[in-house]
């Protein structure tokens, strides 16, 4: 492809999503031409909507999992429903997405000599058997169970790229993301940071499954779309797989005290048994990225829960 400038022509599928609009915005300051890539299943306009004047930005109505020819420099593949209730509602498209989605962007960055980026995740983990997780830990996960579309889907694409990387010799950056939170996550998708904010912030009872001493660890959204950028932008011998998130880890109940402190809501918790195969503890090393990226999280939990919180509130008011 020729080139006039600097300016490079990026495109992100799963664009109009939660880290996809994020990484978008993000693009788009740092001088670059985005494409947005969606098929708007658990994306939506709005999402992007401040975006589209901008005539470096452009959207394109389309499903991964079909074959895609354009020119562009740059593939962040973000596309896959990523909360449970989202990723089982069509589990068969769930596994083509990442499958047949994986296979689409790597032929497109194969053609057109791009470097290609996937949003893989820590659900390739599974259940882990030990913690924190480093990357050269192999995981725990069930290949038969209703979050396996996901999770293996997802394991799959990263074997996709390592094996088009062997074979023709792609710049390929996985990244394993851990739970991330921020504005523009689902209100009602079932991840825990937004199912507990839209309870507090009604005034429902707050759910906690299990006994709550579960933990999991939280990433604020710019700390991640930073490493993101970090990681396509460092040297092609760095393919990842890269761990991540925050490893600063809080229990369930910890995590529902605080939304509840700062929402200053009257909310009481109740408790509901585990979902199927819920991990107990979900934790990621990230001295890989310390390391090679000089990266690490700087916002606080609380200091993120703040304008996410501002996020649903207004959504709330503005009845969405
Ligand atoms: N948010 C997290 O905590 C987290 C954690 C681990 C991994 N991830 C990964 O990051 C990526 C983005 O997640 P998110 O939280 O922004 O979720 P999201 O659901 O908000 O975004 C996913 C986007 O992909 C689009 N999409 C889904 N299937 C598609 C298809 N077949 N073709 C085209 N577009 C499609 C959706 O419409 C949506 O806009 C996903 O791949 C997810 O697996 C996210």
């Amino acid at each position: 492809m020729f080139s006039y400038s600097l300016r490079k022509r990026i495109l992100i599928t799963g664009g109009a999503g939660f880290l996809g609009s994020h990484l978008c915005e993000r693009l788009l300051n740092d001088g670059h031409d985005v494409i947005c890539l969606d098929n708007f299943f658990t994306g939506t306009r709005d999402n992007i909507l401040h975006l589209l004047d901008n005539p470096h930005f452009e959207v394109l109505r389309h499903d991964v999992s079909q074959p895609l020819y354009t020119e562009v420099d740059e593939i962040y593949n973000l596309a896959c429903p990523a909360s449970p209730p989202h990723y089982q509602h069509d589990p068969v498209h769930t596994t083509k997405t990442s499958v047949l989605g994986a296979i689409n962007m790597l032929g497109l960055a194969k053609r057109t000599g791009a470097k290609v980026f996937q949003a893989s995740t820590s659900e390739v983990y599974g259940d882990p058997a030990i913690h924190p997780q480093p990357e050269s830990y192999w995981g725990n996960v069930n290949p038969i169970g209703p979050r396996s579309c996901y999770d293996e889907g997802k394991r799959c694409a990263e074997t996709l790229f390592f094996d088009y990387r062997r074979q023709h010799q792609l710049r390929i950056k996985v990244a394993r993301i851990f739970n991330t939170y921020g504005p523009r996550m689902h209100p009602n998708d079932g991840r825990v940071v937004s199912n507990f904010i839209v309870q507090a912030l009604r005034g429902d009872p707050i759910t906690v499954y299990g006994d709550g001493l579960q933990t999991r660890s939280f990433c604020y959204v710019d700390d991640l779309i930073e490493v993101f950028v970090r990681l396509m932008d460092s040297p092609d011998d760095l393919t990842g797989p890269v761990n991540t998130g925050n490893p600063g880890e809080f229990t369930m109940l910890e995590l529902a005290q605080k939304v509840i402190e700062l929402t200053g809501s009257k909310s009481k918790l109740v408790h509901k048994p585990l979902p199927h195969d819920d991990p107990k503890q979900r934790q990621p090393d990230i001295t890989l990225a310390r390391e090679r990226l000089g990266w690490e999280p700087k916002i606080k939990l609380e200091e993120g829960l703040r304008p996410t919180i501002a996020y649903f509130d207004q959504l709330l008011r503005s009845g969405q």
